[in-house]
């Protein structure tokens, strides 16, 4: 494979630099890529999004490693480098994979982190499997880590890594950030295992969340079934220790998105795709990671109800475009919610659309960042509606990429950056008919309230890139 360019990014402030870190997530950062065409190439190729890019520069200059799971079962490659950076795979069993990672990890408490809108599972055989899988990843960061260096843990799959590493590494400094909400008190409550949870957090000095309802939840967990101490809104004490919980909104590389949207081929390419959608349609454009979280069918129940009610009107339909980007397709949550999304497609399609001419256009695929940034600049309004989301980054990363000053955002008050982005036209999810008059009011905004609101989006996410949180959240922990 040919050499991939190194990830950029902003160093780190002088006060940081030579201090080890080492970076713990469920994911290592790249992904094994075979390609038949042209000729045959093969190799580690660095996944796209902001965490990855914000990570890596300050990895390069921290001389740190990444110790995560390589994607596949059964034995883990041996530690390599890639881009100056030390990778060291954790292994994960075909059995680990569906009790650890299908099972309490994506079948328990991704459901019950996101307000339980499926009913999550507790299995003990799931639960035994996660506390295994974090030790491990725990065993994994205590070799790789050097007396009193930083590591910085990631996400719900690995909330036992903090106390885990704690426990062998005493002097070491231990972030953890988590990327999705942390639950409300009367859902979090029904977790049979929710003081080892919260143990396995207080573990941590800094415990970061995206927003400040998520910070607020967790306080008051830790304070009623793990006894902890509250001193301040932001300070716990715990079996003689302080923990700081805090809250970084997470955001994305802002410049990058803007330069993709200024880049001639890009803009070439939007407009080849308006032209193929038709010059006098409207289009609505929306891009999730297909799980029922992201509310894509309430969309699609909103999307028709504006069609019907434009059946006799004169203007021209719009065209609602979804990319629909793969995922955990084994849990059957997963696979019904991709049914019940394609059919609906298909029964709108039928309805309303005319010979050659889908009010839908539907893509069930993962596509590259180019691609991306072609179609928010093609697309007039971006729907974002999840029914909760940690933050969503493509409701960021869409009014970056509009160098231009246009489009309008349509966001979903249950996701972490609607506590941002207050210029959009907020929504709730579950109300279809005022999701559709949202898409409507989307659809016939006056350019000067556009540019109005699209300027004051741009100004507040170039305000706090990425480079930024990751500073934030580390001069918390070295502090
Ligand atoms: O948002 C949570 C998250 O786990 C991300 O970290 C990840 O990129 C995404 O969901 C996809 O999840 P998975 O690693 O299960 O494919």
């Amino acid at each position: 494979m040919t050499e991939e360019p190194q990830a950029k990014g902003r160093p780190t402030s002088p006060g940081e630099r030579g201090k080890q870190l080492v970076v713990v997530a469920n994911r290592l950062p790249v992904s094994w890529i075979e390609r038949e065409s042209p000729g045959r190439q093969y190799g580690w190729e660095t996944s796209p999004g902001g965490l990855v890019s914000a990570l890596l520069p300050i990895l390069r200059e921290r001389a740190g490693a990444w110790i995560g799971w390589s994607g596949a079962a059964g034995q883990a490659p041996e530690p390599f480098d890639h881009q100056g950076i030390r990778l060291r795979p954790v292994q994960l069993s075909a059995e680990e994979l569906e009790l650890f990672y299908l099972g309490f990890s994506n079948a328990t408490l991704w459901p019950l982190y996101h307000d339980s809108v499926r009913f999550p599972e507790f299995r003990r055989s799931w639960w035994r499997s996660y506390v295994d899988v974090n030790q491990r990843y725990a065993e994994e960061a205590a070799r790789s880590l050097e007396d009193g260096g930083t590591v910085w843990v990631h996400d719900y799959q690995l909330q036992l890594v903090p106390a885990a590493l704690r426990e062998r590494c005493p002097n070491a400094h231990i972030g953890f950030f988590l990327h999705i909400p942390f639950p409300p008190g009367e859902l979090f409550a029904q977790l049979p295992w929710r003081r080892q949870l919260l143990e396995g957090l207080l573990g941590a000095d800094v415990v970061g969340f995206q927003t400040e309802l998520g910070r607020r939840n967790f306080v008051t967990a830790a304070v009623r079934y793990a006894d902890a101490r509250r001193i301040d809104d932001e300070v716990l004490e715990w079996r003689g220790r302080r923990i700081v919980a805090r809250s970084y909104p997470i955001s994305i590389d802002f410049t990058a998105f803007a330069e993709l949207g200024a880049d001639p081929a890009v803009r070439s390419r939007s407009e080849e795709i308006r032209d193929r959608l038709g010059r006098e349609r409207k289009i609505i454009l929306g891009v999730d990671r297909l799980d029922y979280t992201k509310g894509i069918d309430k969309r699609l129940k909103a999307f028709e109800t504006l069609l019907a009610r434009r059946v006799n009107s004169d203007l021209p339909s719009p065209v609602l475009v979804q990319i629909a980007v793969p995922s955990r397709e084994l849990i059957p949550d997963y696979a019904e919610i991709r049914e019940r999304v394609e059919s609906y497609v298909g029964q709108i399609n039928g309805e309303y659309g005319t010979l050659g001419r889908a009010p839908i256009e539907y893509h069930y695929k993962s596509i590259d960042q180019r691609e991306l940034a072609a179609w928010y600049l093609a697309a007039d309004v971006l729907a974002v509606t999840p029914l909760r989301d940690g933050m969503n980054l493509v409701a960021k990363e869409y009014p970056a990429t509009r160098v231009d000053g246009d489009g309008v955002l349509v966001l979903s008050e249950f996701c972490g950056a609607a506590h941002e982005l207050v210029d959009a036209l907020l929504v709730n999810p579950h109300d279809v008919d005022g999701m559709a008059h949202s898409f409507e009011r989307a659809l016939s905004m006056d350019e000067e309230e556009r540019r109005t609101r699209m300027g004051s989006l741009r100004d507040q996410i170039a305000s706090t890139d990425v480079y930024a949180w990751a500073e934030g959240f580390l001069e918390d922990l070295n502090r």
